[in-house]
């Protein structure tokens, strides 16, 4: 059998770029400034201008982000977020960890992101914040839900955790609501060596507030504002990003390439294919395709040595800790659909063209045998 092709090729990465990794780690090192510091500081100037965004605060994580975002709009008990069943489930941590309710919306069965249409009837006189996600970093579709947030006084709050540089109507995704939060966590497309996260904004209250939030609730050492959280980005992972952003749009182009090879091998397989919407460029995060016998071809394809993987097996609002918001299954036949027949096909910067045949291939030897 040829040289098994990883689901994901971390090690491949961090080799490429080690020497300047440890580089930049040991100036930190020198300077023992581990939690938040000068390579955090840096790095939050570095992405807000990659973003185009006046203000980005480093965290964590991106799960963090988000619940201190919550919090900002003043999100509490008994109060409602309108958001996506079909994504990763910290979207609707942030909501439950102030209280509130996530209230799901359908997704659109060929983007995998809320629908647009169908947010404004999940509004009701308890919504404090409609929070999409641009999942496997597709952008959703913003300008729609951009003016019924606004006609109906809401703050939208993009989950960008998965979106690090794609592009709507030719601006950053990320960029558009009250804030946004990004994830750095290791397997992201912009990701640390640890955990990370950051909340992007163009408010400087809010920028200011995020930077109090996520130290204790303070500005002036020992002085205690309001109740806050250890939330800060460590040293390390601020040197760490600062390293990486560089390769960013490189790495962004090489998945997009990659996409565009998988649309043109796949094209002739029973597979439904992920497509851009005309206003999107992704950051194609994930590269994810449909099939009514998913497990099937999850199974041939490992035992071919391709690495492959589920985004999302379960919808969160069937997930067990959400039994108590009442959901059940057929509420959200799209998005329960797409956890029955989605697949991840490997997608990352360091992928060969031959990998990615190799990939195809093997997808296409199992429709031959007839399956
Ligand atoms: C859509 C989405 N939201 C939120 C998060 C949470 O980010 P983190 O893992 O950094 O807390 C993630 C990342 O895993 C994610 O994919």
């Amino acid at each position: 059998m040829s040289e098994p092709i990883p689901y994901f090729d971390l090690p491949a990465q961090i080799r490429s770029l080690r020497k300047d990794l440890d580089a930049a780690i040991a100036k930190t090192l020198d300077k023992c400034s581990f939690c938040l510091g000068p390579d955090v500081a840096q790095f939050e100037k570095d992405f807000a201008k990659y973003l185009g965004a006046e203000h980005c605060v480093g965290f964590n994580s991106g799960t963090s982000a988000l619940h201190v975002a919550m919090i900002m709009l003043g999100v509490g008990p008994g109060d409602e977020v309108v958001t996506t069943p079909f994504t990763f489930v910290a979207t609707s941590w942030a909501i439950s960890y102030v209280g509130a309710k996530p209230v799901f919306v359908e997704i659109d069965d060929a983007t995998f992101n809320m629908d647009p249409k169908l947010v404004e009837k999940a509004i009701t006189p308890r919504t404090k914040a409609i929070m999409p996600v641009h999942l496997y970093g597709h952008p959703f579709d913003i300008d729609p839900i951009l003016e019924i947030a606004k006609r109906k006084k809401l703050p939208l709050v993009e989950d960008a955790c998965q979106a690090h540089g794609a592009v709507y109507k030719g601006k950053m995704a990320g960029t558009f609501g009250e804030m946004s939060a990004y994830s750095f966590y290791p397997g992201k497309n912009l990701g640390a060596c640890g955990e990370g996260g950051a909340l992007v904004t163009n408010s400087a209250s809010f920028d200011k507030r995020a930077r109090s939030l996520r130290e204790h609730g303070s500005t002036v050492r020992y002085y205690h504002d309001e109740v806050g959280f250890n939330y800060r980005m460590e040293g390390i992972q601020g040197a760490v990003l600062g390293v990486k952003l560089k390769h960013l749009a490189k790495w962004t182009e090489r998945r997009r390439a990659i996409a565009k090879i998988y649309a043109q091998l796949l094209a002739d397989t029973p597979l439904q294919l992920p497509r851009e919407a005309a206003y999107a460029q992704s950051a194609w995060h994930l590269y994810v395709v449909r099939h009514p016998k998913r497990d099937e071809l999850k199974k041939h394809l490992e035992a071919n040595g391709v690495g492959c993987a589920l985004h999302y097996p379960v919808p969160v609002h069937l997930q067990k800790c959400y039994a108590s918001l009442g959901y059940k299954a057929g509420d959200f036949p799209v998005a329960e659909k797409a956890a029955r027949e989605c697949l991840s096909l490997p997608i990352y910067a360091e992928l060969t063209d031959k990998q990615v045949q190799r990939v195809a291939d093997v997808i296409k030897d199992f429709f031959k045998a007839g399956k």
